[in-house]
Formats: structure tokens, C-alpha cells, sequence
């Protein structure tokens, strides 16, 4: 983030949340249903009702989708699961997958190509965090 707003940095291209950056505190008070989300200074983090999920690595390194067939990201930008597994957790926030459910195959597949083809960053993005349970 810049005094011009945000600027993309090429040696970090869609590696997600940097593994090494720490979370500052979030004011749970503020997030929730006609509440607040919150995003954090760099756009990688983002805190809303569903809990706290992290922009994940898109890059070919083994920790982004290195190892993912296209069937997966298919499954992952069509259907909303994680790691475009059939029995994995639904995407969160604000991943907009109902946007991209509709794309043609062959857009699919140039996204795909598109970020086999970039460097691949190694970056372990954080876990998702589901919202604290409340008795
Ligand atoms: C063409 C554009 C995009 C592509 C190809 C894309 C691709 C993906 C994929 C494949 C995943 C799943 C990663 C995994 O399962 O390990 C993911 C997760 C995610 N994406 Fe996107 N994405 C796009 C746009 C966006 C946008 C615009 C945002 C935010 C405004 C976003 C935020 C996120 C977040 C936060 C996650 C992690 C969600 C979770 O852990 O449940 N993505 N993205």
C-alpha cells in the first residue's frame, strides 16, 4: 500500500499472504452481521462473519497450485472447494468463486496455463481461521 493507494509487487506476484507477516489484532467487537468486515493494509487478509481467510498462492511452487491438475482449479473456481477437492471445506470470502462459475473452459483453461506459467513462489499461506464460537 502506497500513498497512491495500492501498488502490485512483482517479486510477490499472487504468492497470497505472505507466511511471515503477522495478523495485527482484530477488534472482533467490529465484524459481524450488519457490522463491519475488515481487510487488512496489504489485501491479504480479510475478517468478516465467516472468520478469517488469507489470498491464497497462486503460483506453480508446490505450496500454490504446483501439483493441481486443471480439473481442480476447475472445481475449485466453479464449485467453491478448497483445493478443488470434492470432500474439502467451501472457499471463503472474498474469493468471488459464484462470479467465475460461469467462465467458458477455455477461459478456465488460460487461467490456468497462465499461472502455471508465472514464477513459483514458496509461501505456506496461513490457515483459514473459522469465526470464534460463541456459547
Ligand atoms: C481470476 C481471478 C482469481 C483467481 C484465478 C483466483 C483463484 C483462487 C483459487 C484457485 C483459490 C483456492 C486456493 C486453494 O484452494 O488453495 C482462491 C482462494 C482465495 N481467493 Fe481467489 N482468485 C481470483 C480472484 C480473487 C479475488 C478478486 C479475491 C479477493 C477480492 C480473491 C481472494 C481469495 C481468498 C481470500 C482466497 C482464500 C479463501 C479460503 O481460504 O477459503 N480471489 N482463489
Amino acid at each position: 500500500m502506497t500513498e497512491h493507494g495500492p501498488i502490485s509487487d512483482p517479486d510477490r506476484w499472487l504468492m497470497g499472504h505472505p507466511a511471515d507477516s503477522p495478523v495485527p489484532e482484530i477488534p472482533e467487537d467490529a465484524v459481524g452481521p450488519g457490522k463491519w468486515m475488515l481487510m487488512h493494509n496489504d489485501l491479504t487478509v480479510a475478517v468478516g462473519p465467516w472468520g478469517v481467510s488469507f489470498g491464497a498462492n497462486l503460483t506453480p511452487d508446490d505450496t500454490g497450485i504446483g501439483t493441481w491438475s486443471f480439473e481442480q482449479f476447475k472445481k475449485a473456481m466453479t464449485e467453491g472447494k478448497y483445493k478443488g477437492m470434492d470432500n474439502s471445506r467451501p472457499i471463503m470470502p472474498p474469493m468471488p468463486w459464484e462470479s467465475f462459475k460461469n467462465l467458458t473452459e477455455e477461459d478456465l483453461r488460460a487461467i490456468y496455463d497462465y499461472l502455471k506459467s508465472i514464477k513459483p513462489i514458496e509461501n505456506v499461506v496461513p490457515a483459514y481461521i473459522p469465526p470464534a464460537q460463541t456459547e
